[in-house]
């Protein structure tokens, strides 16, 4: 300390002192120690401060002022010291290059099946129905009594429909549904009407699998249930719906046809330039019809004030021709070669 001149009225190289031990600190440890030495309870500035007191009593603002700032810069200094050995932390040991391509990360793609079921799903989201959904193993009751569909009617037969060999449950023996009509029932049981849903589901036949059947296939049913619906309501929904997913140039056929949950019954056909360059000008997608009164009895549905259509539509038959997919089993052998081209 120089004579004549108090301590405290050059404070510079004490500070440019603690300014390069914190630049010379070379990771976060080393930082703290030198913050330790400078700033804490026993560190150099500490003892400046504690040494304040020890002064004439006229001296000790101008001191204290003079030392606060040094202070403050110092604790500056160390934030920013901190943040750069932070970075330094972070940063990846090896010498990284930033420049390289990303690495892909392969992502699947929905099966053409599931992009068909959307597709309808959306349309008919669209006009106000919603989603809804039932099990596949099923009872005979909901499969078949409920839609009015005799005990002697062949779909019912053990050369037709997967029944399970354990003892019959309440409502009949249990079953491999046959068709998502069943959850026609099922909603209906479920809430009073209006309705208005469809349901894409599973379904299982006793069927030797080749180009056209497969023992588990799709299907997506419709039900819109209100007060005077009409044929004209099934017509302009179904053929506004195919025309979304198949194109403009889509026609649609109505063919009378027996259902018993259903009077009157139709078939559906359609026709567009790939059944045309398939050599068939019509081909049969769907079953439909205005729901049979009989059903609306067994729901508990008054039939005098409530109207309904339903229908069911093969969802490989739609896909095969959206996709001119020539044998239906493709579907289900999960090769990549096929599935990678929807
Ligand atoms: N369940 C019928 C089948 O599997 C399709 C069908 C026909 C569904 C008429 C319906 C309908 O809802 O009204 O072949």
């Amino acid at each position: 300390m120089r004579r004549g001149m108090a301590w405290w009225h050059d404070l510079e190289p004490l500070k440019q002192e603690a300014l390069a031990a914190f630049d010379a600190a070379r990771d976060l440890a080393a930082l703290d120690q030198t913050k330790a030495a400078w700033l804490g309870s026993h560190g150099r500035l500490t003892a400046l401060m504690k040494q304040l007191g020890s002064l004439p009593k006229e001296e000790r603002p101008a001191a204290g002022k003079a030392i606060n700032a040094v202070k403050a810069e110092l604790e500056a200094a160390l934030v920013a010291r901190r943040r750069e050995l932070e970075l330094e932390a972070a940063r990846p040991k090896v010498p990284f290059d930033f420049t390289l391509p990303g690495r892909r990360r392969p992502v699947g793609r929905l099966h053409p099946l599931t992009q068909v079921v959307e597709d309808i799903v959306r349309s008919f989201r669209r006009l106000g129905f919603a989603v809804a959904d039932g099990p596949e193993l099923e009872d005979e009751y909901h499969c078949f009594d409920a839609l009015n569909t005799p005990a002697d009617h062949p779909a019912r037969d053990t050369q037709d429909t997967f029944y399970l060999p354990d003892a019959p449950g309440p409502h009949g023996r249990w079953l491999l549904r046959t068709h998502t009509s069943s959850v026609q029932i099922r909603v209906m049981e479920s809430q009073p009407p209006p309705v208005r849903i469809i349901v894409p589901g599973r379904v299982y036949r006793r069927d030797n699998a080749d180009a056209t059947h497969n023992p588990t296939f799709h299907q997506i049913e419709g039900l819109y249930v209100d007060r005077g619906v009409t044929v004209g309501d099934l017509k302009g929904t179904v053929e506004h719906v195919f025309r979304e997913l198949m194109g403009r140039d889509v026609r649609i056929r109505f063919r009378p046809h027996y259902f018993s949950y259903t009077e009157p019954s139709y078939e559906i056909d359609f026709s567009n330039a790939l059944t045309r360059k398939m050599g068939r000008e019509w081909l049969e997608i769907a079953g439909c019809g205005m729901v049979n009164p009989v059903v609306f009895e067994t729901v508990g549905y008054d039939p005098e004030v409530w109207t309904g259509w339903a229908f069911g539509f093969g969802i490989e038959r739609i896909a095969m021709l959206r996709y001119g997919i020539p044998d239906i089993r493709l579907f289900y052998e999960n090769d990549l070669r096929f599935l990678h081209q929807f």
